[in-house]
């Protein structure tokens, strides 16, 4: 009697664990990655049938809000960016493990896990900017036209850039070299209009750029550019062409003079030969 009614509450409270939120798995490994402010909160793992999650995200002391695409959501990740509306805020998420969209528990509380905190003003990573160049009449002057890179801010129905967030704080940071050399200069700009001066005359330049924030005090730094080099139309041909290819140059004029060489005498001979052979014929077809 004794071993059945425990055996009974053992049955009673595995029934009530199950049925119980905390069935429910927590999410794992709650980060953010944030590209010029497209702001995305992720984790895992993927949820069962049985269980969603929703994003709940808060300023420290604020209310707490939510992003309707991410409520019971079977997804694990959340596009916050259009949601962190005070830039210069730091923003915490919980991410709530729950019932399935369309089901309902008696819970009030669900497990949840919560995220480090993230601001996105100082914590975007910058994207890599575009640009093009031209080269100046003196053939010593680079002009390089930075395209500023948009963010995923909305002011006024107007996508921001960086600039129009950042405004002084941005810089960019040119590395350039010249083409056939390992020694890079680095120069620093607040303009996205950039001119590079004094440079060697004839001589190509490749140029790559970043965006920099010395106020901040990590990522100061945005992705890498592309590498461009200015293209020098003027350069001697010795120059353009590596030895290399000079030598191979060379080489395959040589081949070509050699084998026609080779086929002439071929050719001689056996026309000597054959002319040979027929005044030796001749004589024998008339007898
Ligand atoms: C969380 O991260 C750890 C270590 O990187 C990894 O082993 C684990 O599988 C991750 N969990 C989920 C649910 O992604
Ligand atoms: C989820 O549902 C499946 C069957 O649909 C069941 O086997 C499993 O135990 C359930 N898991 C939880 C945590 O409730
Ligand atoms: C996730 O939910 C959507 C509907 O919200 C559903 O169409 C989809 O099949 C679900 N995916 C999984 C893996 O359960
Ligand atoms: C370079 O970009 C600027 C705008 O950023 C544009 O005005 C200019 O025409 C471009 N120049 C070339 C050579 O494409």
């Amino acid at each position: 009697m004794k071993l059945q009614t425990s055996l009974v509450m053992v049955l009673l409270s595995t029934h009530c664990a199950s049925g119980a939120a905390y069935s429910y798995p927590r999410a794992q490994n709650v980060t953010w990655s944030s590209t010029n402010f497209k702001t995305i909160l992720s984790w895992g793992p993927r949820p069962s049938a049985n269980y969603s999650y929703t994003v709940e995200f808060f300023v420290a002391g604020g209310d707490r809000r939510r992003n309707h695409h991410c409520i019971r959501s079977n997804a694990t990740m959340c596009d916050l960016s259009i949601s962190l509306t005070e830039i210069k805020s730091c923003y915490s998420a919980d991410v709530l493990s729950e019932p399935p969209l369309g089901t309902t528990s008696d819970d009030i509380e669900f497990p949840h896990s919560t995220s480090p905190t993230f601001c996105p003003y100082r914590d975007t990573q910058i994207g890599s900017p575009t640009f093009n160049l031209t080269v100046h009449e003196d053939k010593r002057t680079v002009t390089l036209h930075v395209t500023d890179p948009l963010t995923a801010v909305f002011k006024d129905d107007h996508q921001l850039s960086i600039r129009d967030i950042f405004s002084d704080e941005l810089q960019y940071k040119v590395s350039y070299q010249k083409q056939q050399s390992t020694g890079s200069k680095i120069q620093t700009f607040s303009s996205r209009v950039i001119e590079i001066t004094n440079l060697d005359r004839g001589e190509s330049y490749c140029f790559k750029i970043q965006a920099h924030i010395p106020s901040r005090s990590e990522n100061q730094f945005g992705q890498l550019s592309e590498t461009k080099c200015s293209h020098n139309d003027e350069e001697p041909v010795l120059k353009v062409y590596s030895p290399a290819v000079i030598a191979g140059g060379i080489l395959f004029i040589l081949l070509v003079v050699g084998l026609i060489t080779a086929i002439t005498v071929i050719y001689c001979s056996q026309k000597r030969k054959a002319l040979k052979s027929g005044t030796e014929g001749c004589p024998l077809r008339d007898v």
